[in-house]
């Protein structure tokens, strides 16, 4: 993006994909973390004169528009963090219909519009490369130049992630840049030892890259909601938890293949439990007990680590020099279940090591949970993206970019 500023911008219509899939209450953005993340690179091509044209997608809506999913309460943050960089910050109510093409049309030097969600047309994420081609067809006749910021999103095979790039002169923007520097650190001469932390619901979506990191990490702590499918690979009863009964043999496999290769794998030996789970939009008090992992009720269910695994994991992490995090140790949106999520980020700021907190949930859930995000190393905007990256796989966002 340097390379373009300096051949000049003026007067250009630049699109610039985000990620700006941000968490809403309703309207009300609960973490804009990546609204900020992406603010400099449209900044600087607003102060360079550029006509910015601004697109993302919001959640996942089923192809149509859907007001839950609009971009506008991000717009009207986006001009608050832009300031005077940007002369005007504008909210085009369609993606390429009438209101966006007169938006763009209407652009002055300087000025920036967002594009609202680009999922609420379907040719957006359709599998069929002809009808993604038509949908980035229509895209590329609002701008002259592209330039590709959303990191978030460079793992999904996406008009405007994939085939947009191809019909624009295109470059990265200071997001992806910075976020593939750091990434690279994690996959090449890795400072030793190297500690990932997994969590988050899901034993499924971090099968890939388990799998991969069991030639690359020295130790592997498991938390969050995917924990109960390991401690039931173990052998061990996990109650009403969530489990994913199909995986456990996949998991039984990983944990023979650790063992013959040295990794360690570190899952909690205490849980906390309750009987139900958290009604977490009305933060209502519940009796959460602290119980050994082994020995979950039948009748309870597993809902943050224990203070035990807290301390265990703190001192997994407090010796090693590289860690990677992703995906929060339980439901840490509601007090009685944060402390686990709490402990490992506390870990991660008195520890001396490279960290990196990669994920919108464990982003979100430090910064929700009061912690300052310049003490951490990197925290990405990436979830599944930097997953995929540290599994090894082509991310299309990236491939299109490469040229
Ligand atoms: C994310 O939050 O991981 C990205 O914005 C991608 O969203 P998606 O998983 O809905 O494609």
């Amino acid at each position: 993006i340097d390379e373009l500023l300096s051949e000049g911008v003026a007067g250009k219509r630049v699109f610039v994909r985000a990620d700006l899939n941000v968490p809403l209450d309703g309207t009300t953005i609960t973490d804009d973390g990546r609204i900020r993340a992406v603010a400099p690179t449209i900044a600087k091509l607003a102060e360079a004169g550029a006509r910015v044209v601004v697109a993302s997608h919001l959640g996942r809506p089923k192809g149509a528009p859907d007001p839950a999913f609009s971009l506008a309460s991000v717009a009207r943050r986006l001009g608050e963090l832009l300031g005077d960089s940007a002369k005007k910050t504008e909210f085009a109510t369609d993606t390429v219909g009438e209101s966006a093409k007169a938006t763009v049309a209407g652009l002055g030097d300087g000025e920036v519009t967002l594009l609202e969600n680009l999922r609420f047309n379907p040719g957006e994420t359709a599998k069929d490369d002809a009808e993604r081609g038509v949908f980035a067809d229509e895209l590329a006749r609002l701008a002259d130049l592209y330039v590709g910021d959303g990191f978030g999103a460079v793992h999904r095979k996406h008009a405007s992630v994939y085939d947009l790039p191809a019909r624009l002169p295109h470059c990265v923007g200071y997001l992806i840049a910075a976020e593939v520097n750091v990434l690279r650190r994690l996959t090449e001469d890795v400072a030793r030892p190297y500690a990932v932390v997994l969590g988050g619901a899901k034993v499924s979506d971090k099968l890939g890259v388990i799998d991969h990191l069991l030639e690359k990490a020295d130790r592997i702590l498991i938390g969050g909601g995917m924990a109960y499918t390991f401690l039931r690979a173990r052998g061990y009863e996990v109650g009403s938890s969530l489990l994913q009964e199909e995986q456990v043999p996949v998991v039984r496999e990983y944990l023979a293949r650790a063992e013959k290769l040295g990794v360690e794998f570190v899952l909690p030996v205490d849980v906390v439990a309750a009987r139900e789970f958290p009604d977490v939009a009305a933060q209502a008090p519940t009796e959460p007990v602290t119980v050994p992992a082994d020995a979950i009720p039948a009748e309870m269910m597993g809902l943050d680590i224990g203070p035990e695994s807290g301390r265990l994991f703190a001192s997994k992490i407090a010796d090693a020099a590289t860690v990677f995090w992703n995906g929060p140790m339980g439901v840490f949106e509601h007090p009685d279940y944060a402390a686990g999520t709490r402990a490992v980020a506390q870990a991660l700021v008195d520890s001396s090591a490279f960290t990196v907190v990669g994920g919108g949930d464990s982003a979100a859930a430090v910064r929700i949970l009061g912690f300052d995000e310049k003490a951490f190393g990197h925290i990405s905007t990436g979830g599944g993206a930097s997953l995929e990256y540290l599994e090894g796989k082509t991310l299309p966002g990236l491939a299109a970019l490469e040229d």
